[in-house]
């Protein structure tokens, strides 16, 4: 028989609430952590209010990443001062670099979890549950086991598989390899075993993550590199398409454009974050390569493979970025002609090498430049999507469109959303469709 208590104890703290901040790598990590917790007894609820356990899987990339998260975390002293046994914690990017200091800030926080510590989330949650202490778990050296734990998995059809974790470029500006570490890579076998799983279950496009993935395999024995990876997968049955983000110039070698370019199921697709197109300023930010070689890099791509589009991150208001300076990040947008882009107005992170410098570009020009890249950027958007007009493309449909329910939503090769008319039978076939309409954003179409 149940012991009433016993049963009692066991509902308790089984909901969780999650929400994620920051980068793709992030949402994977959300991704495994609830298939853990699932696999744990816990069931995902969407309201705060609903939840025994609050978790918010956090990114240090920008100041206005971190202050949206500690506004948060303020928010639920009243919920915390109603309900104590409620469990708050923060993992991930913030977690590992404000780590103790958080307790100080929020003493209502539970558990400060680092970005290679996710993997015991149930037993750091237990471990709270039984002492009801601050858990604080930021160890450098842990290991994370990066394997898929349980199939918490939003889209069957797509998935996202880490093939390396960390980051040792260094760039003047960038948190990340304080927060995620040096560099490491899984074995060829490691991903394959993964990829493969999830083709099994339905999984047709994989995406390949790493920080800095064109780094892959350089932490492995052997001459590893990304493409050797790319050529194994390729020779995965019922594998469709394959994506790896995110590139760095520096270290994109021709031969991995090559490689790419004989693979059928390699998709046309790159994201390659320039950052600025001034010398003087990618120097400063350590970057490694001069705005000509950039171009020279994306102009080989295009050689090899015409219909390939290439999506890149920009930072504006860089200490000491100057308006000519900048003007060649608008000349470099123009003549390069982008998917799409992401724009940040540049924010000084403590410990970093671009922290000793001043941050001197006022906060009103870099709003101005970053609306200006925007605008620039939506006008290529919209001109490039309209290009695209009356060609037929292939789509995975990934499920209902968010902003027609009655209608299809798919992906090209490309990466370009596709909304169309079609049957829910549809959902994780290919299919091509024809293109009438275009927004910046979005790309219309029939079958
Ligand atoms: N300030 C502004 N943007 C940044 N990024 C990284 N660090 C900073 C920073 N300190 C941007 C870069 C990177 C993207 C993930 O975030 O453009 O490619
Ligand atoms: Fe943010 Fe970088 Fe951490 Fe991703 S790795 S969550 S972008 S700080």
């Amino acid at each position: 028989m149940i012991n009433l208590a016993d049963y009692k104890n066991e509902r308790q703290y089984k909901t969780v609430f999650f929400e994620t901040f920051g980068c793709q790598m992030n949402k994977l990590d959300a991704e495994l952590s609830l298939g853990l917790l699932q696999e744990d007894g816990y069931s995902i609820v969407d309201k705060v209010e609903e939840a025994d356990v609050i978790l918010y899987n956090t990114c240090s990339v920008r100041q206005h990443a971190e202050d949206k998260v500690y506004s948060h975390l303020g928010a639920l002293r009243t919920l915390k001062k109603k309900h104590p046994d409620v469990i708050v914690g923060v993992l991930g990017c913030m977690a590992q670099k404000d780590a103790q200091s958080i307790f100080k800030r929020m003493p209502h926080v539970d558990l400060v979890c680092g970005t290679r510590m996710f993997s015991r989330l149930p037993e750091l949650l237990l471990k709270i549950r039984n002492h009801g202490n601050h858990v604080l778990a930021v160890d450098e050296d842990e290991i994370v086991d990066v394997k898929r734990i349980a199939a918490y998995r939003p889209n069957v059809y797509q998935a996202f598989v880490t093939v390396m974790r960390g980051c040792d470029n260094y760039c003047s500006y960038c948190i990340v390899p304080y927060v995620r570490g040096r560099e490491v890579s899984r074995t060829i076998a490691d991903v394959k075993q993964e990829v493969m799983e999830l083709v099994s279950n339905g999984c047709r496009e994989i995406t390949l993550l790493g920080q800095n993935i064109n780094s892959y395999g350089k932490s492995l024995p052997g001459n590893i590199t990304l493409g050797d990876l790319l050529i194994e997968l390729n020779g995965v049955e019922k594998l469709e398409r394959l994506r790896f983000v995110t590139s760095h110039p520096k270290d994109m070698s021709r031969d991995l454009i090559r490689t790419m370019s004989q693979l059928d199921k390699v998709c046309e697709y790159l994201h390659m974050p320039a950052q600025s197109g001034s010398d003087r300023i990618l120097k400063k930010m350590h970057r490694g390569y001069t705005a000509g070689y950039y171009r020279e890099l994306i102009q080989y791509a295009r050689d090899l493979m015409p219909t390939i589009k290439v999506a890149s991150d920009f930072i504006v208001g860089f200490p000491g970025e100057t308006e000519e300076d900048f003007q060649e990040t608008v000349c470099l947008m123009e003549d390069l002609r982008f998917q799409n882009c992401f724009i940040f107005k540049y924010s000084t992170r403590t410990g970093t090498k671009a922290a000793e410098l001043t941050d001197d570009v006022p906060d009103e020009i870099k709003k101005k430049r970053n609306a200006t890249l925007l605008d620039l950027q939506k006008k290529i958007s919209l001109e490039e999507n309209k290009k695209l007009i009356g060609r037929k493309l292939q789509a995975l449909v990934e499920g209902a469109s968010k902003s027609d329910p009655n209608k299809l939503s798919g992906r090209t090769r490309q990466n370009n959303i596709i909304v169309f008319k079609g049957q829910p039978a549809l959902v994780g076939t290919l299919v091509d469709i024809t293109i009438n309409e275009a927004t910046d954003l979005t790309l219309f179409g029939t079958m």
